[in-house]
């Protein structure tokens, strides 16, 4: 009785899985991915990135209230060393997370309205940051020893045109 019962399950289930994964669709994890799907992927990070981008260059009002943005300080993300964190930060006492930090400098410096840390806008600023700096080495330390800061040329947030962002259509 024990042996068909299992037998009859087995039978079952190898359809009930093919099922669960093909009702999963495009967003069940398997490779290779045709070029079409690579392409939407990476249509995906541009569009975060380059969201991140402007947001960076002071495309939300409600993050500054004295006109200041990211890249007036930290031109092409200079000095932001993402690749360094989690790390532990003396104005909270403790290890945090990169968008701690963002979030710090929205409301310290620029005295702006905090991001919600689980918004894709804030997922955005990651993406710029991160894209940034992939392939630099992780150290402890103080924000000199990671990257050089720029000199802060003109305008409102510094725009001009992304050096190093490398993810053009
Ligand atoms: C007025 C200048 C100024 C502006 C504007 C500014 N920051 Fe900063 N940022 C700083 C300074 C100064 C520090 C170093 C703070 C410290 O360690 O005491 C810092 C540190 C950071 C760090 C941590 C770097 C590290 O390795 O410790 C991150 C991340 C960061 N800023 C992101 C941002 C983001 C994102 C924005 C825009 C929302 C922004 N900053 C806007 C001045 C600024």
């Amino acid at each position: 009785m024990r042996k068909s019962i299992s037998k009859f399950g087995g039978v079952l289930a190898v359809p009930a899985v093919l099922a669960a994964i093909v009702a999963a669709g495009p967003s069940s994890a398997r490779a290779p991915y045709t070029e079409e799907e690579l392409q939407q992927q990476m249509d995906s990070l541009v569009e975060s990135v380059s969201l991140g981008y402007d947001l960076w260059h002071g495309s939300k009002p409600e993050m500054t209230t004295n006109g200041l943005a990211c890249g007036n300080c930290h031109p092409d993300t200079a000095a932001s060393n993402p690749q360094t964190f989690p790390k532990y930060m003396p104005m909270f006492g403790k290890v945090v997370p990169f968008r701690d930090m963002v979030n710090w400098c929205i409301e310290t410096p620029q005295l702006g309205q905090a991001l919600d840390v689980n918004s894709p806008e804030m997922t955005a600023m990651e993406a710029y940051a991160f894209k940034l700096h992939r392939g630099l080495p992780i150290e402890p330390g103080l924000a000199s020893r990671q990257t050089s800061s720029i000199p802060v040329e003109s305008g409102k947030g510094f725009p001009h045109v992304p050096t190093g962002l490398g993810v053009d259509k």
